[in-house]
């Protein structure tokens, strides 16, 4: 980052001079695939497609990415760098110029909320990855059945005392990143271990290939049955969109907030959406030849790429080392997004309560992990525990799934949607048009779109899941 080149917010009330801005394009790019790219396209695409169904859940999903994700993206860059600081006092500082109503800076405070409840259970998952590693080192997967890979998988489970262990060291790895700020080392990192998981990626596609039933698992995702897609199934897709784009959470805003005026918004948010979407559809071919060629079930739940690919692994040449690194590979994709989502909790509490970073985030991180502690129960000892089963819809959820819901397909399109209200209908069209600098034909179709588009397609899939529910 180039401390020479104070943003503009320097000059505004609440000096905020010393926050510096990417050194180029490419660092705003990299982080934001950072906090984009993890768990979501890896470990969630897959699973949530094999459950809903294939072709007709990823062509709404793709639609959700390219009409909703995209602009809302946008609309969160924008607002971050015309702000030019954290999220809740960009959205004051705006407010405030343009005399509109304060309570806009809620959308930064349902964005601390969403990141509590999401780490929580995403460090969980995270540490079955970090789990992995070991078990790929030591050659467990070398040979064996998918029996005997899914009893890896389900002993895991079982066990609440190594969940928590690995829980705890992957929540250790995200604190200790935020509270030293030493980001920018592991984001050059970062630069290298990203491509290298999208290579090894695509060498599990190749083994896929040679499998037999990569055709089957190319029509199963990119051949829509409408006739296998629910309403609710429509809901997981927009609000998988959300999540896996890091949206409605004003981490974005945050990122926004440093990159330089001369910088297109829309090309670099392009980048980023395209590179996401790249490495979900990559992890989806990588896996659902291997669920098909095992008969196993693409509905299997969040276990699915923890039963699938170790079988590939277990069956490749040299497959113990390049399980090993990629289960390391996807440890550091989980850990620059993880770092996103407690970042903004921690600069929330910087800002507001007037804590020191190392405070906020031994705080905010505990608390996370206490509240991981439920994830962990809800898949042995109380995974017969479903606290809203009476609500239709929420029936069977364990505490574990409640998050992961009220998170991904509430917060977040909610949150999302009022970042595109706020761009629609309140902030100045100049100040837009200034930031995203498009032709006049490009910033009507986007302005349409969070205007309109986006409120009223995030609102028909709220009622018709409330009717239905
Ligand atoms: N996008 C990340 C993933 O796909 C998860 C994530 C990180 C996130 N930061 C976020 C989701 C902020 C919502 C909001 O794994």
């Amino acid at each position: 980052m180039s401390e020479s080149n104070a943003p503009i917010a320097g000059a505004m009330e609440g000096s905020n001079a010393n926050r510096g801005l990417w050194s180029s394009r490419f660092a705003f790019i990299l982080a934001a695939t950072g906090s984009a790219v993890g768990l979501g396209n890896i470990w969630k695409f897959p699973y949530v497609t094999g459950e809903n169904g294939g072709g007709a859940f990823v062509l709404v999903y793709l639609l959700c990415i390219a009409a909703i994700g995209l602009p809302i993206m946008m609309a969160e860059v924008l607002i971050g760098r015309r702000g030019g600081r954290s999220p809740v006092n960009s959205l004051r500082q705006i407010t405030k110029q343009q005399n509109l109503n304060p309570s806009w800076r809620l959308v930064g405070a349902i964005g601390v909320i969403a990141g509590f409840l999401i780490l929580s259970f995403y460090s969980v998952i995270g540490g079955w990855a970090v789990s992995y590693v070991g078990t790929a080192a030591t050659g467990q997967f070398t040979g064996q059945s998918a029996d005997a890979i899914g009893a890896i998988f389900s002993d895991l489970l079982a066990d609440p005392t190594t969940l928590l262990m690995w829980h705890t060291l992957f929540m250790a790895l995200v604190m200790l990143v935020v509270a030293k700020g030493v980001r920018a080392g592991l984001e050059r990192a970062v630069s290298i271990l990203m491509p290298a998981l999208f290579l090894l990626l695509l060498a599990v596609v190749g083994y896929a290939m040679t499998t037999g039933e990569f055709g089957r698992a190319v029509s199963f995702l990119f051949q829509p049955d409408f006739s296998k897609l629910t309403t609710a199934g429509v809901l997981v897709a927009l609000g998988h969109a959300f999540f896996t784009l890091s949206l409605g959470m004003a981490v974005m805003m945050a990122y926004g907030s440093y990159l330089p005026k001369n910088i297109s918004i829309a090309k670099t948010s392009i980048a980023v959406c395209v590179i996401d979407t790249g490495v979900a559809l990559l992890a989806g071919l990588a896996i659902f030849p291997i669920v098909f060629a095992n008969g196993l079930e693409p509905g299997a739940g969040p276990g699915l790429i923890f039963q699938t690919l170790p079988l590939a692994f277990g069956q490749m040449p040299m497959g113990s080392l390049f399980g090993t690194l990629f289960f390391i590979l996807l440890i550091f994709a989980a850990w620059t997004s993880g770092i996103s989502l407690l970042e903004p909790i921690v600069e929330w509490l910087e800002e507001q309560k007037g804590m020191t970073r190392i405070t906020s985030t031994l705080g905010a991180g505990f608390v996370c992990w206490a509240l991981g502690i439920a994830s962990i129960l809800s898949l042995n000892l109380w995974s017969g525990f479903a606290p809203l089963g009476w609500i239709g819809m929420l029936e069977g959820k364990t505490i574990f799934d409640l998050l992961d819901f009220f998170t991904a397909n509430i917060m977040l399109p909610l949150g999302g949607l009022l970042v595109a209200v706020f761009a629609g209908w309140i902030m100045s069209r100049k100040a837009m048009e200034e930031e995203l600098a498009l032709s006049k034909p490009m910033f009507n179709l986007w302005f349409v779109t969070v205007r309109f588009i986006t409120p009223v397609a995030v609102g028909t899939v709220f009622v018709y899941n409330l009717v239905g529910a």
